[in-house]
């Protein structure tokens, strides 16, 4: 932090390594964080889920290309820790990101892989970074796995996953949690301080047609993008359910952040089911603490005006 005059206090920004699965709502998290001055991206890198690994890795590059971002870009996992994948192109298209025509990608793929571009990125930080899973955590638990002695420089996991209040995947699981649970587990139990931007928030962080349109009439590149995202985004969701509006989950775990007082917490003691036959990828939650140390800040809800207005302030910074 910096005091430049007496009450004037400019905060450094918060360096963070994206991990994503592009992805609609994962594409307008990376435009988010792009676009905020809070936030400082030091290394993206990609995980399968809403898409195969080449899919995803290339609608990050597309995506960052499209900001005129220099980022690395690094692919990760093509599948998880144990389990065979499981992609959604029923919500986010063939391609991943169906909806915009976006050009080929100017960014290069890292030559790293995403453990590598990781530990690399940890390893030379002056400070410690925040890790910003939007998809599976299978990345996150090779780096732990990989890289013990890395722990250190991990200041906080900021993460879209989980549910206390029942799944979008199964009844009990939420995808990204569901994709890859011992994965989950083992990052729940790292003793790295997590904030869970769960089912919980993202199904009150409801954009609206009208929201869509607002964007749209910003009228720039970016803005444009994003709209063309939400059209195709919500084609899903209004289809499968009556929210009045499409849960933009991924930039919660952003947007938090940012500006946490957007957003109501609660101290958690938070682990994943592994072995349920109807409840595997379950986050259980704990809000008594009796079951263990409470190693998560779980979002329990937001103020979504002021979400919103987040977004329609980053998109206004953009070309
Ligand atoms: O359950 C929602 C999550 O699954 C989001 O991260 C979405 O992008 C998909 O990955
Ligand atoms: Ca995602």
């Amino acid at each position: 932090m910096i005091a430049v005059a007496k009450n004037v206090v400019i905060k450094k920004p918060i360096p963070v390594i994206m991990d994503c699965d592009p992805g609609h709502d994962d594409a307008i998290a990376l435009v988010l964080a792009y676009a905020s001055p809070e936030i400082e991206i030091l290394a993206v890198t990609t995980s399968a889920g809403n898409q195969t690994i080449d899919k995803t890795t290339l609608n990050a590059r597309k995506v960052l290309s499209f900001l005129g971002s220099d980022v690395p870009v690094a692919r990760g996992a093509s599948k998880p820790l144990f389990r065979e994948l499981i992609i959604a192109p029923q919500v986010h298209g063939e391609s991943g990101l169906d909806g915009p025509t976006l050009p080929e990608p100017r960014l290069p793929e890292s030559p790293l892989s995403a453990v590598e571009l990781a530990a690399k990125t940890l390893r030379e930080s002056d400070r410690p970074v925040t890790l910003v899973p939007t998809g599976a955590l299978t990345n996150v638990a090779a780096l732990l796995l990989a890289h013990p002695e890395l722990k250190h420089k991990i200041e906080r996991i900021s993460l879209m996953g989980g549910s206390a209040s029942g799944g979008n995947w199964t009844p009990a699981a939420e995808f990204n949690i569901l994709v890859d649970p011992e994965a989950a587990h083992l990052v729940f139990n790292s003793g790295i301080p997590v904030t869970m931007c769960g089912l919980d928030v993202t199904h009150q962080a409801l954009v609206t047609r009208a929201d869509t349109e607002r964007f749209r009439a910003i009228g720039k590149r970016c803005s444009t993008m994003v709209a063309e995202l939400m059209d195709f985004f919500v084609k899903f969701h209004e289809a499968n359910f009556s929210f009045g509006g499409s849960p933009l989950h991924d930039p919660c775990a952003v947007a938090w952040l940012i500006d946490p007082t957007i957003f109501t917490t609660r101290k958690a003691h938070v682990d994943v089911e592994c072995r349920g036959r109807l409840t595997v990828g379950a986050t259980v939650a704990d809000f008594s603490g009796k079951s263990g140390p409470m190693n998560v800040d779980l979002v329990t809800g937001l103020d979504l005006e002021r979400f919103i207005d987040l977004l329609d302030g980053a998109l206004r910074r953009l070309d």
